[in-house]
Protein backbone atom coordinates (compact mmCIF):
# COMPACT_ATOMS: atom_id res chain seq x y z
CA UNK A 1 0.00 0.00 0.00
CA UNK A 2 3.07 2.09 1.12
CA UNK A 3 4.82 1.74 -1.92
CA UNK A 4 1.74 2.43 -3.94
CA UNK A 5 1.13 5.56 -2.48
CA UNK A 6 4.48 6.57 -3.43
CA UNK A 7 4.47 5.15 -6.86
CA UNK A 8 1.68 7.58 -7.04
CA UNK A 9 3.56 11.00 -5.61
CA UNK A 10 6.31 10.44 -7.90
CA UNK A 11 3.79 9.98 -10.94
CA UNK A 12 1.93 12.89 -9.55
CA UNK A 13 5.36 14.92 -9.40
CA UNK A 14 6.26 13.64 -13.11
CA UNK A 15 3.00 14.62 -14.63
CA UNK A 16 2.66 17.89 -13.03
CA UNK A 17 6.23 19.80 -12.55
CA UNK A 18 6.16 23.50 -10.59
CA UNK A 19 7.65 25.28 -13.57
CA UNK A 20 8.86 29.54 -13.20
CA UNK A 21 9.05 31.24 -15.84
CA UNK A 22 11.26 34.94 -16.10
CA UNK A 23 9.94 36.79 -19.37
CA UNK A 24 11.49 40.38 -18.76
CA UNK A 25 11.58 41.60 -22.05
CA UNK A 26 8.76 44.88 -22.64
CA UNK A 27 7.84 44.11 -26.19
CA UNK A 28 4.94 42.25 -27.23
CA UNK A 29 6.58 40.60 -30.26
CA UNK A 30 8.75 38.97 -27.71
CA UNK A 31 5.77 37.62 -25.91
CA UNK A 32 3.71 36.48 -28.18
CA UNK A 33 6.07 34.12 -29.23
CA UNK A 34 5.85 32.44 -25.07
CA UNK A 35 2.73 32.24 -24.76
CA UNK A 36 1.39 29.17 -26.20
CA UNK A 37 3.89 27.34 -24.24
CA UNK A 38 3.12 28.54 -20.90
CA UNK A 39 -0.62 27.78 -22.22
CA UNK A 40 0.48 24.30 -23.52
CA UNK A 41 2.45 24.02 -20.24
CA UNK A 42 -0.39 25.00 -18.24
CA UNK A 43 -3.37 22.92 -19.97
CA UNK A 44 -1.53 19.51 -19.34
CA UNK A 45 -1.39 20.24 -15.58
CA UNK A 46 2.24 21.78 -14.62
CA UNK A 47 1.79 24.34 -11.74
CA UNK A 48 3.02 27.49 -13.72
CA UNK A 49 4.20 30.77 -12.19
CA UNK A 50 5.16 33.64 -14.39
CA UNK A 51 6.73 36.62 -14.46
CA UNK A 52 5.80 38.74 -17.55
CA UNK A 53 5.99 42.64 -18.66
CA UNK A 54 2.70 41.41 -20.82
CA UNK A 55 -0.04 38.94 -19.01
CA UNK A 56 -2.22 37.45 -21.04
CA UNK A 57 -5.18 37.71 -17.77
CA UNK A 58 -7.00 35.14 -19.03
CA UNK A 59 -9.05 33.55 -16.14
CA UNK A 60 -9.72 29.85 -17.97
CA UNK A 61 -5.63 29.08 -17.51
CA UNK A 62 -6.39 27.96 -13.62
CA UNK A 63 -2.92 26.48 -13.30
CA UNK A 64 -1.33 29.84 -14.66
CA UNK A 65 -0.28 32.17 -12.13
CA UNK A 66 1.03 35.37 -13.49
CA UNK A 67 3.46 38.58 -11.57
CA UNK A 68 2.65 41.66 -13.52
CA UNK A 69 5.88 43.28 -14.24
CA UNK A 70 4.63 45.80 -17.09
CA UNK A 71 4.61 49.07 -15.21
CA UNK A 72 8.08 48.69 -14.11
CA UNK A 73 10.34 47.11 -17.20
CA UNK A 74 8.00 49.94 -19.63
CA UNK A 75 9.07 52.32 -17.62
CA UNK A 76 12.93 51.44 -18.62
CA UNK A 77 12.10 51.88 -22.30
CA UNK A 78 9.99 54.84 -22.23
CA UNK A 79 12.93 56.40 -20.01
CA UNK A 80 15.43 55.60 -22.49
CA UNK A 81 16.61 57.74 -25.31
CA UNK A 82 15.19 54.95 -28.04
CA UNK A 83 14.92 56.90 -31.17
CA UNK A 84 18.40 57.48 -31.21
CA UNK A 85 18.73 53.24 -30.99
CA UNK A 86 16.73 53.16 -33.74
CA UNK A 87 19.01 55.88 -36.02
CA UNK A 88 21.76 53.89 -38.41
CA UNK A 89 24.62 55.73 -37.85
CA UNK A 90 25.38 53.96 -34.43
CA UNK A 91 27.49 51.19 -34.99
CA UNK A 92 26.08 47.60 -33.50
CA UNK A 93 28.60 47.33 -30.43
CA UNK A 94 27.39 50.76 -29.28
CA UNK A 95 24.18 49.51 -29.68
CA UNK A 96 24.81 46.36 -27.59
CA UNK A 97 26.71 48.74 -24.92
CA UNK A 98 23.04 49.84 -24.69
CA UNK A 99 21.05 47.35 -25.23
CA UNK A 100 22.95 45.69 -22.20
CA UNK A 101 22.83 49.26 -19.99
CA UNK A 102 18.48 48.88 -21.04
CA UNK A 103 18.27 45.02 -19.63
CA UNK A 104 20.68 45.98 -16.27
CA UNK A 105 17.82 48.38 -16.16
CA UNK A 106 14.81 45.95 -16.51
CA UNK A 107 16.52 43.32 -14.68
CA UNK A 108 16.80 45.22 -11.42
CA UNK A 109 13.07 46.49 -12.26
CA UNK A 110 12.11 42.51 -12.45
CA UNK A 111 13.93 41.59 -9.05
CA UNK A 112 12.27 44.14 -8.00
CA UNK A 113 8.36 43.42 -8.13
CA UNK A 114 7.17 42.44 -4.55
CA UNK A 115 5.71 39.36 -5.52
CA UNK A 116 8.66 38.17 -7.20
CA UNK A 117 10.96 38.97 -4.28
CA UNK A 118 8.24 36.78 -2.36
CA UNK A 119 9.00 33.80 -4.56
CA UNK A 120 12.45 34.06 -4.71
CA UNK A 121 13.67 34.87 -1.36
CA UNK A 122 10.98 33.34 0.63
CA UNK A 123 10.99 30.03 2.30
CA UNK A 124 7.79 28.54 0.62
CA UNK A 125 7.81 28.66 -3.56
CA UNK A 126 9.81 25.01 -4.42
CA UNK A 127 10.09 24.88 -8.18
CA UNK A 128 11.53 22.03 -10.21
CA UNK A 129 12.21 24.18 -13.77
CA UNK A 130 12.81 27.49 -14.29
CA UNK A 131 12.51 29.32 -17.69
CA UNK A 132 14.17 32.21 -18.89
CA UNK A 133 14.35 34.87 -21.71
CA UNK A 134 17.40 34.89 -23.04
CA UNK A 135 18.29 37.66 -25.10
CA UNK A 136 21.41 39.41 -23.93
CA UNK A 137 21.79 39.75 -20.15
CA UNK A 138 21.76 36.36 -18.19
CA UNK A 139 21.03 37.98 -15.02
CA UNK A 140 17.86 36.57 -14.48
CA UNK A 141 18.84 33.15 -15.21
CA UNK A 142 20.56 32.96 -11.84
CA UNK A 143 17.19 32.45 -9.87
CA UNK A 144 17.28 28.97 -11.55
CA UNK A 145 20.46 28.37 -9.46
CA UNK A 146 19.16 29.89 -6.71
CA UNK A 147 16.58 27.34 -6.51
CA UNK A 148 19.48 25.29 -7.90
CA UNK A 149 16.90 23.43 -10.82
CA UNK A 150 17.86 22.98 -14.40
CA UNK A 151 17.42 26.36 -16.55
CA UNK A 152 15.82 26.24 -19.87
CA UNK A 153 16.58 29.28 -22.24
CA UNK A 154 13.68 30.37 -24.38
CA UNK A 155 14.21 33.45 -27.35
CA UNK A 156 12.24 34.92 -29.37
CA UNK A 157 14.77 35.68 -31.99
CA UNK A 158 18.00 33.27 -32.81
CA UNK A 159 20.66 33.86 -30.58
CA UNK A 160 22.79 36.71 -30.38
CA UNK A 161 26.58 35.96 -30.03
CA UNK A 162 27.12 35.37 -26.15
CA UNK A 163 23.97 32.87 -25.99
CA UNK A 164 26.09 30.91 -28.47
CA UNK A 165 29.58 31.36 -26.85
CA UNK A 166 27.39 29.94 -23.69
CA UNK A 167 25.88 27.07 -25.24
CA UNK A 168 29.50 25.88 -26.82
CA UNK A 169 27.34 26.30 -30.75
CA UNK A 170 30.56 26.55 -32.56
CA UNK A 171 31.00 30.04 -34.01
CA UNK A 172 33.87 30.99 -36.64
CA UNK A 173 33.83 34.38 -37.37
CA UNK A 174 34.58 33.76 -40.63
CA UNK A 175 31.35 31.91 -40.60
CA UNK A 176 28.61 33.30 -38.07
CA UNK A 177 28.67 36.75 -37.12
CA UNK A 178 26.75 38.52 -34.68
CA UNK A 179 22.89 38.30 -35.73
CA UNK A 180 22.48 42.03 -35.38
CA UNK A 181 24.87 42.04 -38.30
CA UNK A 182 24.21 41.49 -41.62
CA UNK A 183 27.69 39.24 -42.44
CA UNK A 184 26.44 35.84 -42.53
CA UNK A 185 27.70 32.40 -44.66
CA UNK A 186 29.84 33.41 -47.32
CA UNK A 187 31.87 36.80 -46.49
CA UNK A 188 33.68 38.98 -48.30
CA UNK A 189 37.36 39.30 -46.71
CA UNK A 190 36.31 42.97 -45.60
CA UNK A 191 33.35 41.10 -43.50
CA UNK A 192 35.14 38.68 -42.07
CA UNK A 193 37.72 41.53 -40.98
CA UNK A 194 35.03 43.31 -39.00
CA UNK A 195 33.47 39.91 -38.05
CA UNK A 196 36.30 39.23 -36.58
CA UNK A 197 36.76 42.96 -34.84
CA UNK A 198 33.60 42.33 -33.23
CA UNK A 199 34.43 38.89 -32.16
CA UNK A 200 37.17 40.23 -30.32
CA UNK A 201 35.32 42.87 -28.89
CA UNK A 202 32.26 40.83 -28.00
CA UNK A 203 34.39 38.48 -25.76
CA UNK A 204 36.21 41.37 -24.63
CA UNK A 205 32.73 43.02 -23.56
CA UNK A 206 31.06 40.26 -22.33
CA UNK A 207 33.97 38.90 -20.08
CA UNK A 208 35.47 41.96 -18.73
CA UNK A 209 32.34 44.24 -18.51
CA UNK A 210 28.62 42.98 -19.17
CA UNK A 211 28.88 39.71 -17.12
CA UNK A 212 30.39 40.98 -13.79
CA UNK A 213 27.76 43.81 -13.89
CA UNK A 214 24.87 41.28 -14.69
CA UNK A 215 26.78 39.03 -11.82
CA UNK A 216 26.64 42.43 -9.66
CA UNK A 217 22.63 42.73 -10.12
CA UNK A 218 22.43 38.90 -9.47
CA UNK A 219 24.22 38.75 -6.06
CA UNK A 220 22.04 42.24 -4.83
CA UNK A 221 18.66 40.66 -5.18
CA UNK A 222 19.45 36.88 -4.77
CA UNK A 223 22.06 36.84 -1.66
CA UNK A 224 25.72 35.81 -2.59
CA UNK A 225 24.86 31.90 -2.74
CA UNK A 226 25.05 31.65 -6.14
CA UNK A 227 27.59 30.53 -9.05
CA UNK A 228 29.38 33.11 -11.22
CA UNK A 229 26.83 34.07 -13.85
CA UNK A 230 28.54 32.80 -17.12
CA UNK A 231 28.75 29.36 -15.02
CA UNK A 232 24.58 29.33 -14.48
CA UNK A 233 24.36 30.47 -18.38
CA UNK A 234 26.44 28.04 -19.71
CA UNK A 235 24.42 24.85 -17.37
CA UNK A 236 21.53 25.87 -19.36
CA UNK A 237 19.83 22.30 -19.79
CA UNK A 238 18.08 23.72 -23.28
CA UNK A 239 18.29 26.37 -25.39
CA UNK A 240 14.64 27.33 -27.14
CA UNK A 241 15.20 29.38 -30.17
CA UNK A 242 12.90 30.94 -32.82
CA UNK A 243 14.72 30.66 -35.48
CA UNK A 244 13.87 28.78 -38.86
CA UNK A 245 15.36 27.68 -42.49
CA UNK A 246 13.75 30.48 -44.30
CA UNK A 247 15.46 33.62 -42.54
CA UNK A 248 18.89 31.95 -40.79
CA UNK A 249 21.30 29.85 -42.77
CA UNK A 250 21.71 26.35 -40.73
CA UNK A 251 24.59 26.23 -38.12
CA UNK A 252 25.74 23.36 -36.63
CA UNK A 253 24.03 23.35 -32.65
CA UNK A 254 24.57 21.82 -30.13
CA UNK A 255 22.18 18.56 -29.15
CA UNK A 256 20.52 21.31 -26.65
CA UNK A 257 19.56 23.90 -29.10
CA UNK A 258 16.13 23.91 -30.43
CA UNK A 259 14.24 25.58 -32.60
CA UNK A 260 10.63 26.97 -32.46
CA UNK A 261 8.32 28.06 -35.38
CA UNK A 262 5.15 29.14 -36.24
CA UNK A 263 5.13 29.68 -32.71
CA UNK A 264 2.66 33.24 -32.65
CA UNK A 265 1.14 32.02 -35.94
CA UNK A 266 -2.68 31.26 -35.20
CA UNK A 267 -5.69 30.27 -37.41
CA UNK A 268 -7.25 33.06 -39.51
CA UNK A 269 -9.65 35.24 -37.86
CA UNK A 270 -12.88 37.26 -39.41
CA UNK A 271 -11.54 41.09 -39.37
CA UNK A 272 -13.57 43.76 -37.52
CA UNK A 273 -16.34 45.05 -39.43
CA UNK A 274 -14.68 48.41 -40.80
CA UNK A 275 -11.60 46.74 -41.88
CA UNK A 276 -13.10 44.33 -43.91
CA UNK A 277 -15.23 46.53 -45.79
CA UNK A 278 -12.00 48.65 -46.41
CA UNK A 279 -10.27 45.90 -47.39
CA UNK A 280 -13.09 44.16 -49.38
CA UNK A 281 -13.95 47.24 -51.11
CA UNK A 282 -10.01 47.88 -52.23
CA UNK A 283 -10.45 45.55 -55.31
CA UNK A 284 -7.41 47.63 -56.80
CA UNK A 285 -5.16 46.02 -54.18
CA UNK A 286 -3.93 46.77 -50.57
CA UNK A 287 -0.59 48.13 -49.48
CA UNK A 288 0.02 46.94 -45.65
CA UNK A 289 2.58 49.48 -43.86
CA UNK A 290 3.61 48.59 -40.26
CA UNK A 291 6.86 49.24 -38.84
CA UNK A 292 6.12 46.86 -35.66
CA UNK A 293 6.04 47.11 -31.78
CA UNK A 294 9.13 48.40 -31.51
CA UNK A 295 9.82 50.76 -34.01
CA UNK A 296 6.69 52.43 -34.20
CA UNK A 297 5.74 54.55 -37.46
CA UNK A 298 5.32 57.35 -34.59
CA UNK A 299 8.96 57.07 -33.81
CA UNK A 300 10.23 57.84 -37.38
CA UNK A 301 12.02 60.65 -38.68
CA UNK A 302 9.83 63.27 -40.00
CA UNK A 303 11.96 63.35 -43.91
CA UNK A 304 10.67 59.59 -44.18
CA UNK A 305 7.24 59.96 -43.08
CA UNK A 306 7.23 62.96 -45.80
CA UNK A 307 8.32 60.32 -48.14
CA UNK A 308 5.79 57.89 -47.06
CA UNK A 309 2.93 60.02 -47.46
CA UNK A 310 3.78 61.42 -50.50
CA UNK A 311 4.59 57.91 -52.46
CA UNK A 312 1.33 56.42 -50.70
CA UNK A 313 -0.93 59.57 -52.03
CA UNK A 314 0.30 58.67 -55.82
CA UNK A 315 -0.20 54.95 -55.57
CA UNK A 316 -3.43 54.04 -57.08
CA UNK A 317 -3.91 51.46 -54.18
CA UNK A 318 -5.39 51.53 -51.00
CA UNK A 319 -2.84 51.78 -48.28
CA UNK A 320 -3.43 50.22 -44.40
CA UNK A 321 -1.10 52.06 -42.03
CA UNK A 322 -0.44 50.91 -38.33
CA UNK A 323 -0.07 54.86 -37.11
CA UNK A 324 0.16 54.93 -33.17
CA UNK A 325 -1.95 57.84 -32.89
CA UNK A 326 -5.18 59.43 -33.67
CA UNK A 327 -4.21 61.93 -36.38
CA UNK A 328 -1.73 61.49 -39.31
CA UNK A 329 -0.66 65.11 -40.45
CA UNK A 330 -1.28 65.34 -44.25
CA UNK A 331 -2.68 61.42 -44.34
CA UNK A 332 -3.64 61.07 -48.33
CA UNK A 333 -7.33 59.75 -49.14
CA UNK A 334 -6.16 56.65 -50.33
CA UNK A 335 -4.87 56.16 -46.53
CA UNK A 336 -6.53 54.25 -43.47
CA UNK A 337 -4.79 54.22 -40.36
CA UNK A 338 -5.28 52.36 -37.14
CA UNK A 339 -3.47 52.12 -33.79
CA UNK A 340 -3.94 48.55 -33.73
CA UNK A 341 -4.08 45.90 -36.50
CA UNK A 342 -4.85 42.34 -36.56
CA UNK A 343 -1.91 41.74 -38.64
CA UNK A 344 -2.05 38.01 -39.64
CA UNK A 345 -6.23 38.33 -40.65
CA UNK A 346 -5.13 41.58 -42.27
CA UNK A 347 -2.43 40.11 -44.52
CA UNK A 348 -4.63 37.03 -44.94
CA UNK A 349 -7.08 38.74 -47.01
CA UNK A 350 -6.91 38.14 -50.21
CA UNK A 351 -6.59 42.22 -51.51
CA UNK A 352 -3.73 42.44 -49.76
CA UNK A 353 -0.85 42.83 -51.99
CA UNK A 354 2.30 43.93 -50.35
CA UNK A 355 3.58 44.59 -46.92
CA UNK A 356 5.72 47.12 -46.03
CA UNK A 357 7.32 46.15 -42.94
CA UNK A 358 10.96 47.10 -40.70
CA UNK A 359 11.38 43.32 -41.37
CA UNK A 360 11.48 42.03 -37.55
CA UNK A 361 11.14 38.12 -37.57
CA UNK A 362 7.35 37.98 -35.72
CA UNK A 363 6.19 40.44 -39.15
CA UNK A 364 8.03 38.64 -41.44
CA UNK A 365 6.75 35.23 -40.26
CA UNK A 366 3.24 35.96 -40.12
CA UNK A 367 3.70 37.79 -44.17
CA UNK A 368 5.59 34.29 -44.92
CA UNK A 369 2.36 32.06 -43.53
CA UNK A 370 -0.01 34.48 -45.37
CA UNK A 371 1.87 34.29 -48.37
CA UNK A 372 2.42 38.31 -48.69
CA UNK A 373 5.87 39.62 -50.56
CA UNK A 374 7.23 42.03 -48.63
CA UNK A 375 9.15 45.44 -49.40
CA UNK A 376 11.43 45.86 -46.24
CA UNK A 377 12.98 49.00 -44.39
CA UNK A 378 14.93 47.30 -41.48
CA UNK A 379 15.84 49.91 -38.57
CA UNK A 380 17.37 47.39 -35.57
CA UNK A 381 18.64 44.13 -34.53
CA UNK A 382 18.52 41.12 -36.89
CA UNK A 383 15.84 43.32 -39.34
CA UNK A 384 18.88 44.01 -41.62
CA UNK A 385 19.37 40.25 -41.94
CA UNK A 386 16.16 39.09 -42.43
CA UNK A 387 15.01 41.51 -45.60
CA UNK A 388 18.86 40.44 -46.90
CA UNK A 389 18.09 36.83 -46.67
CA UNK A 390 13.96 37.60 -47.99
CA UNK A 391 15.83 39.08 -51.46
CA UNK A 392 18.10 36.66 -51.54
CA UNK A 393 15.06 34.24 -52.03
CA UNK A 394 13.44 36.94 -54.40
CA UNK A 395 10.38 37.22 -51.41
CA UNK A 396 11.23 40.66 -51.26
CA UNK A 397 12.49 44.02 -51.97
CA UNK A 398 14.87 45.98 -49.05
CA UNK A 399 15.06 49.37 -49.15
CA UNK A 400 17.51 51.96 -46.91
CA UNK A 401 14.84 54.30 -45.57
CA UNK A 402 17.65 57.26 -44.28
CA UNK A 403 18.56 57.72 -47.92
CA UNK A 404 14.97 56.85 -49.42
CA UNK A 405 13.22 58.72 -51.97
CA UNK A 406 9.70 58.62 -53.11
CA UNK A 407 10.18 57.08 -56.49
CA UNK A 408 12.81 54.61 -55.04
CA UNK A 409 10.02 53.56 -52.51
CA UNK A 410 6.81 53.62 -54.81
CA UNK A 411 9.16 51.81 -57.91
CA UNK A 412 10.02 49.02 -55.00
CA UNK A 413 6.00 48.84 -54.53
CA UNK A 414 5.02 48.14 -58.20
CA UNK A 415 7.67 45.89 -58.79
CA UNK A 416 6.68 43.77 -55.83
CA UNK A 417 3.20 44.14 -56.39
CA UNK A 418 3.26 43.60 -60.43
CA UNK A 419 5.80 40.81 -61.00
CA UNK A 420 4.52 37.60 -59.76
CA UNK A 421 8.20 35.85 -58.41
CA UNK A 422 7.63 37.68 -55.68
CA UNK A 423 4.84 36.12 -54.46
CA UNK A 424 5.25 32.88 -55.79
CA UNK A 425 8.82 32.62 -53.49
CA UNK A 426 6.72 33.90 -50.46
CA UNK A 427 4.50 31.32 -50.94
CA UNK A 428 7.51 28.31 -51.72
CA UNK A 429 9.08 29.27 -48.32
CA UNK A 430 5.80 28.94 -46.48
CA UNK A 431 5.29 25.53 -47.99
CA UNK A 432 8.98 24.65 -46.66
CA UNK A 433 8.60 26.40 -43.41
CA UNK A 434 5.49 24.12 -42.50
CA UNK A 435 6.80 21.01 -43.44
CA UNK A 436 7.76 19.24 -40.75
CA UNK A 437 7.91 15.72 -38.82
CA UNK A 438 5.99 17.16 -35.68
CA UNK A 439 4.40 20.41 -34.83
CA UNK A 440 6.60 22.49 -33.37
CA UNK A 441 4.62 23.33 -30.05
CA UNK A 442 4.80 19.86 -29.46
CA UNK A 443 8.30 18.99 -29.77
CA UNK A 444 9.07 22.44 -27.89
CA UNK A 445 6.97 20.60 -24.84
CA UNK A 446 8.43 17.19 -25.28
CA UNK A 447 11.93 19.02 -24.67
CA UNK A 448 11.14 20.91 -22.11
CA UNK A 449 9.37 18.05 -20.03
CA UNK A 450 12.05 15.53 -21.16
CA UNK A 451 14.50 18.53 -19.19
CA UNK A 452 12.62 17.56 -16.28
CA UNK A 453 12.66 13.79 -16.45
CA UNK A 454 15.81 14.11 -16.73
CA UNK A 455 16.26 16.73 -13.74
CA UNK A 456 18.99 18.37 -16.58
CA UNK A 457 20.89 17.24 -19.51
CA UNK A 458 24.23 16.59 -18.12
CA UNK A 459 24.62 14.26 -20.56
CA UNK A 460 24.50 16.27 -23.87
CA UNK A 461 26.87 18.82 -22.88
CA UNK A 462 28.93 19.84 -25.42
CA UNK A 463 32.78 19.69 -24.50
CA UNK A 464 32.25 23.23 -26.47
CA UNK A 465 31.01 24.71 -23.81
CA UNK A 466 33.81 24.51 -21.72
CA UNK A 467 36.78 25.49 -23.68
CA UNK A 468 38.14 28.36 -23.35
CA UNK A 469 38.14 31.05 -27.01
CA UNK A 470 42.00 30.39 -26.90
CA UNK A 471 41.88 26.82 -26.86
CA UNK A 472 38.85 26.81 -29.41
CA UNK A 473 40.85 29.01 -31.61
CA UNK A 474 44.13 26.95 -31.13
CA UNK A 475 45.63 30.10 -30.28
CA UNK A 476 48.10 27.90 -28.37
CA UNK A 477 48.51 24.90 -30.85
CA UNK A 478 49.22 27.89 -33.16
CA UNK A 479 51.86 29.76 -30.87
CA UNK A 480 53.33 26.68 -30.52
CA UNK A 481 54.05 25.56 -33.84
CA UNK A 482 55.11 29.26 -34.77
CA UNK A 483 57.41 28.82 -32.39
CA UNK A 484 59.15 24.99 -33.52
CA UNK A 485 59.02 26.78 -37.01
CA UNK A 486 60.33 29.99 -36.13
CA UNK A 487 63.28 27.95 -33.84
CA UNK A 488 63.47 25.58 -36.83
CA UNK A 489 64.48 28.52 -39.24
CA UNK A 490 66.54 30.52 -37.36
CA UNK A 491 68.67 27.04 -36.33
CA UNK A 492 68.69 26.70 -40.04
CA UNK A 493 69.55 30.14 -40.44
CA UNK A 494 72.43 30.01 -37.92
CA UNK A 495 73.74 26.61 -39.65
CA UNK A 496 74.31 28.41 -43.16
CA UNK A 497 75.70 31.67 -41.40
CA UNK A 498 78.15 28.80 -40.34
CA UNK A 499 78.71 26.40 -43.68
CA UNK A 500 78.47 29.97 -45.66
CA UNK A 501 81.81 31.27 -43.30
CA UNK A 502 83.37 28.38 -43.64
CA UNK A 503 83.37 27.92 -47.25
CA UNK A 504 84.17 31.86 -47.88
CA UNK A 505 85.46 32.52 -44.85
CA UNK A 506 88.35 29.84 -45.75
CA UNK A 507 88.82 31.19 -49.21
CA UNK A 508 88.95 35.04 -47.94
CA UNK A 509 91.71 33.55 -46.06
CA UNK A 510 93.66 31.84 -48.86
CA UNK A 511 93.13 34.94 -50.64
CA UNK A 512 94.88 36.95 -48.40
C1 LIG B 1 -4.89 22.12 -14.50
O1 LIG B 1 -4.16 20.99 -14.11
C2 LIG B 1 -4.93 19.80 -13.91
C3 LIG B 1 -3.99 18.73 -13.40
O2 LIG B 1 -3.28 19.19 -12.27
C4 LIG B 1 -5.55 19.39 -15.22
O3 LIG B 1 -6.34 18.23 -15.04
C5 LIG B 1 -6.43 20.52 -15.73
O4 LIG B 1 -6.93 20.20 -17.01
C6 LIG B 1 -5.65 21.83 -15.81
N1 LIG B 1 -6.58 22.89 -16.09
C7 LIG B 1 -6.40 23.84 -17.02
C8 LIG B 1 -7.52 24.79 -17.20
O5 LIG B 1 -5.39 23.98 -17.68
C1 LIG C 1 23.72 23.19 -13.11
O1 LIG C 1 22.41 22.68 -13.20
C2 LIG C 1 22.11 21.63 -12.31
C3 LIG C 1 20.70 21.18 -12.57
O2 LIG C 1 20.52 20.88 -13.92
C4 LIG C 1 22.30 22.12 -10.87
O3 LIG C 1 22.09 21.05 -9.99
C5 LIG C 1 23.70 22.68 -10.69
O4 LIG C 1 23.82 23.25 -9.41
C6 LIG C 1 23.96 23.76 -11.72
N1 LIG C 1 25.33 24.27 -11.64
C7 LIG C 1 25.64 25.58 -11.82
C8 LIG C 1 27.08 25.93 -11.77
O5 LIG C 1 24.78 26.42 -12.03
C1 LIG D 1 17.30 38.21 -0.74
O1 LIG D 1 18.07 37.48 0.19
C2 LIG D 1 19.48 37.69 0.13
C3 LIG D 1 20.14 36.81 1.17
O2 LIG D 1 19.83 35.48 0.96
C4 LIG D 1 19.80 39.14 0.39
O3 LIG D 1 21.19 39.36 0.21
C5 LIG D 1 19.04 40.00 -0.61
O4 LIG D 1 19.23 41.36 -0.34
C6 LIG D 1 17.55 39.69 -0.56
N1 LIG D 1 16.90 40.43 -1.63
C7 LIG D 1 15.91 41.27 -1.43
C8 LIG D 1 15.39 41.99 -2.62
O5 LIG D 1 15.41 41.44 -0.34
C1 LIG E 1 0.45 17.86 -30.47
O1 LIG E 1 -0.06 18.31 -29.22
C2 LIG E 1 -1.48 18.42 -29.17
C3 LIG E 1 -1.85 19.05 -27.85
O2 LIG E 1 -1.22 18.43 -26.80
C4 LIG E 1 -2.09 17.04 -29.38
O3 LIG E 1 -3.49 17.14 -29.36
C5 LIG E 1 -1.62 16.49 -30.71
O4 LIG E 1 -2.10 15.17 -30.87
C6 LIG E 1 -0.11 16.49 -30.81
N1 LIG E 1 0.28 16.12 -32.16
C7 LIG E 1 1.19 15.18 -32.42
C8 LIG E 1 1.45 14.90 -33.85
O5 LIG E 1 1.76 14.59 -31.54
Amino acid sequence: MELVVIFLLIWKFVESARILCIFQCPSYSHQIVFQPVLKELSSRGHKVTVVTPIPMKDASLMNLTEIDVSKSTYSVMQGSDYLNFLSKEQPVYLKIRKLFEWYHQIDEAVLSEEKFIHIYNGTSARFDLVIAQSFLSPTLHAVAAKFQVPLVGISSLGAYIGVHYAIGNPHPPSIYSESFLPYHGRMSFSERFKSTLYYIWSRYYLNFEALPKCDQIARKYLGNDIPYIQDIEKNMSLLLLTTNPILYEPRPNVPTVISMEQMHIKPVKPLPKDLKQFLDNAKEGVVYFSLGSNVKSINIPEKLRKVLIEAFAELPYKVLWKFEADDLPGKPENVLIGKWIPQQDVLAHPNVKVFVTQCGLQSVEEAVARGVPMVGMPFIADQTRNIQRLSEEGAAVGLEHTTLTKEEFKNAIFEVVNNPKYKQNVKRLGEIWVDHPLPSLNRTIWWIEYVIRHKGTKHLRSPTADVSWFEYLLIDVILVLLTIVSLALFILYVAIKFILRMIFGGRKLKQN
